[in-house]
């Protein structure tokens, strides 16, 4: 684990894009880093682009679970660029801590970059840790989100054990995802945008050589939908655990108990 000083950006080693299907374990951690490595600087406005502005207020909501503490510690998993973290922030109290954890260096230091822009470095600390080994010790934390990583990570049951590990009992994780929209013909619509629209825009607009605009679609369609997601959690020793749909299901934001 190391704690990002400053907001430089590490080159990872270029390497061929690999069919989404074959990554797992090591080969999908060092492909998910070459991906965010190389679209950190420009994450936040595709982000904006791409969900038409959607992405900040569902963050607003999944941050609205996070029940406010006095010195409270948060941690924010997968934490990119940053905005959970600072939207976390407010409810942990005026001497209150909050760790933004993630895998990529790049996006780390993008995150770096607005916390130290608000005045923030006193209490949110950037930290390069992923999801299934946090390096925290038990209890550590009143509250844990994530926003849209847990569909990145190699071994998902061990990523939301070890998120349970490190908080303390009674404390909330809040995980906001890509899910299964609800309605068929919402489901239609999003199909035709994100396997047909996205990749186009990826690579005509974007240009992007990395496949980060074939493999979102791809994860999303993988990713537990939100009941298996909750089975998935319980699975872990998480009670009270329940879920709500944003965006016709487009996004989750399920809620999970120690
Ligand atoms: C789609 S971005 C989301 C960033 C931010 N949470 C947001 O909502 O805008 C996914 C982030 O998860 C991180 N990530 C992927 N796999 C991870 C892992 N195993 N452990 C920690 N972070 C991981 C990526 O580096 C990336 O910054």
């Amino acid at each position: 684990m190391v704690q990002v000083q400053e907001p430089s950006v590490r080159q990872d080693p270029p390497a061929p894009p690999q069919a989404v299907s074959t990554w797992s374990g090591p080969a999908r951690e060092q492909a998910v880093q070459r991906m965010f490595t190389s679209i950190a600087s420009v994450y936040d406005l595709n982000n904006t682009l791409l969900s038409f502005g959607l992405h900040y207020r569902w963050k607003q909501i999944a941050a609205s679970f996070v029940t406010p503490v006095e010195q409270g510690t948060a941690l924010d998993v997968g934490a990119g660029t940053a905005d959970l973290a600072l939207l976390v922030e407010p409810r942990m109290g005026a001497t209150g801590r909050v760790v933004a954890s993630d895998l990529n260096y790049a996006m780390l230091a993008e995150g770096l970059k607005k916390v130290d822009g608000r005045g923030l470095t006193g209490k949110i600390t950037c930290l390069q840790a992923s999801a299934e080994h946090l390096g925290f010790a038990d209890n550590t934390f009143d509250a844990v989100t994530t926003g849209f990583c847990m569909r990145n990570v190699g071994n998902l049951p061990q990523a939301v054990r070890e998120i349970r590990r490190v908080m303390k009992p009674g404390g909330r994780f809040i995980c906001l995802e890509f899910s299964r929209p609800v309605f068929g013909w919402l489901r239609a619509l999003y199909d035709w945008y994100s396997f047909k629209l996205l990749p186009w825009v990826g690579t005509k607009v974007a240009r992007d050589k990395t496949g980060v605009y074939e493999y979102l679609p791809a994860s999303i369609r993988t990713f537990p939908d939100q009941e298996r997601l909750c089975q998935i959690l319980r699975e872990a020793g998480y009670s009270q655990v329940s879920y709500k749909n944003l965006t016709g299901g487009i996004v989750a934001i399920h809620v999970a108990t120690k």
